[in-house]
């Protein structure tokens, strides 16, 4: 039996300021086409020259490209022999992929409360530590780094190793290194809300010999050649497979549009960091929190997320009906990893309390490179006559 067609849900309701566009340029598109020209559809010269080019712009020593960003959390946590019996530290405010990754390598998630930045927080983090940790997930989360020098102090004065969500953190540096060079890996996502996209596509940053090697056979089956060095061998069937992986490669077309989009990421970090200044200096209402711009590269603006505090006078959910109800398209990332039924077991409720409150709060809202002025002008004009 067919399951029931998803209708496409940004061309139903009417909508008069999306959240997000894909900035698909003609450059893009060329390079998806003369990729469909080739033979090599998969593990060609693509998907090397994005790994070198990523490697290059993040300053790392190995970039390896995955499917998605939760495939590069999956082999990443199994490449560094995370499993059963082990638990892994993660923040209660991040996407659920962080949780499902932990999940399938047989490891549990630990559950842990979030600091003011919507960042991890040390404190809880300490107060969550058990025999088994093995490992900690900071989460860069909008596009904002994490303080990773007294995490990455901490983690190391317990032998703790740190696997970075990079997902939202494209061009975004902690101390003029790029964020995922802090941790063993550092995982990133090119969906399409991401500061540049292929569609689905993920990315996993390491300046370890070893780890990157794991990672490439991971993402390949466990095989322990490449496609052309069996090729290039006598009997290119002949392969081996110390440790079983998956199917988790990014194929040529993909590849071919990450390259394409890498090129102008100093562009869509200057328009997105752009169109949060006008947000946060037009938007000076009581009650109303703003992220603050930073002028140095700690934030690439991924998310604009507003606090709608009680002195706004109208709750959040108030104000996304508002929203909603005048075609404005805003959203809550996410709903906290304790909420879902498979992990409300893995967060005890008095270490999550920021969390609970801050989740309350928070709406993000319409922000991509190329957003009109007019449609921000929208969105300000709502908020401010709706105060009460
Ligand atoms: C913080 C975070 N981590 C991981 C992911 C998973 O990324 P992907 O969709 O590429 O698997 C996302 C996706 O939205 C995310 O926001």
């Amino acid at each position: 039996m067919a399951l029931k067609k998803e209708t496409n849900i940004f061309e139903r309701n009417k909508i008069s300021v999306p959240a997000f566009k894909p900035w698909i340029s003609s450059e893009d598109k060329k390079s998806i086409m003369n990729t469909l020209k080739k033979t090599m559809l998969t593990l060609g010269p693509n998907i090397e020259t994005f790994e070198e080019n990523f490697a290059k712009f993040t300053g790392s020593k190995y970039a390896i490209a995955v499917s998605s960003c939760t495939a590069a959390l999956h082999i990443s946590a199994l490449a560094l022999g995370i499993g059963k019996g082990d638990e892994v530290i993660m923040p209660d405010l991040t996407f659920i992929a962080d949780a499902n990754a932990i999940m399938a390598t047989g490891a549990k998630p630990r559950i842990v409360d979030i600091d003011s930045n919507y960042s991890i927080s040390l404190d809880s983090i300490k107060q969550n530590i058990t025999k088994k940790t093995k490992a900690i997930i900071p989460v860069h989360i909008y596009g904002k780094a994490t303080n990773m020098k007294e995490l990455v102090e901490f983690a190391n004065s317990k032998d703790l190793m740190i696997i970075e969500d990079c997902a939202h953190a494209l061009d975004t540096f902690y101390n003029k290194k790029h964020v995922g060079n802090y941790g063993l890996v550092g995982c990133f996502s090119f969906y399409p809300t991401k500061n540049i996209t292929t569609a689905e596509g993920g990315m996993i940053i390491t300046n370890t010999k070893r780890i990157a090697e794991q990672l490439k056979s991971l993402r390949n089956h466990g095989m322990d050649k490449s496609l052309s060095s069996r090729y290039n061998d006598k009997r290119p069937w002949i392969f081996d497979v110390k440790t079983p992986g998956l199917n988790y490669r990014l194929d040529e077309i993909r590849s071919a549009l990450g390259i394409s989009q890498l090129k102008r990421i100093h562009k869509i970090t200057s328009l997105r960091k752009k169109a949060a200044k006008y947000y946060t200096n037009n938007l000076k209402v009581n009650g109303i929190i703003t992220p603050k711009i930073l002028n140095d590269k700690s934030h690439s603006y991924h998310l604009y997320t507003i606090r709608v505090t009680k002195d706004y006078g109208i709750s959040r959910n108030k104000l996304f009906e508002i929203f909603k109800k005048h075609g404005i398209r805003t959203t809550v990332y996410w709903q906290p990893l304790h909420k879902f039924s498979a992990y409300k077991n893995f967060a005890l409720k008095k270490h999550i309390q920021n969390s609970l409150k801050i989740y309350d709060e928070i709406l993000s809202l319409p922000l991509y490179p190329n957003i009109p002025t007019s449609h921000q002008n929208i969105v300000i004009d709502c908020i401010k006559k709706h105060q009460s």
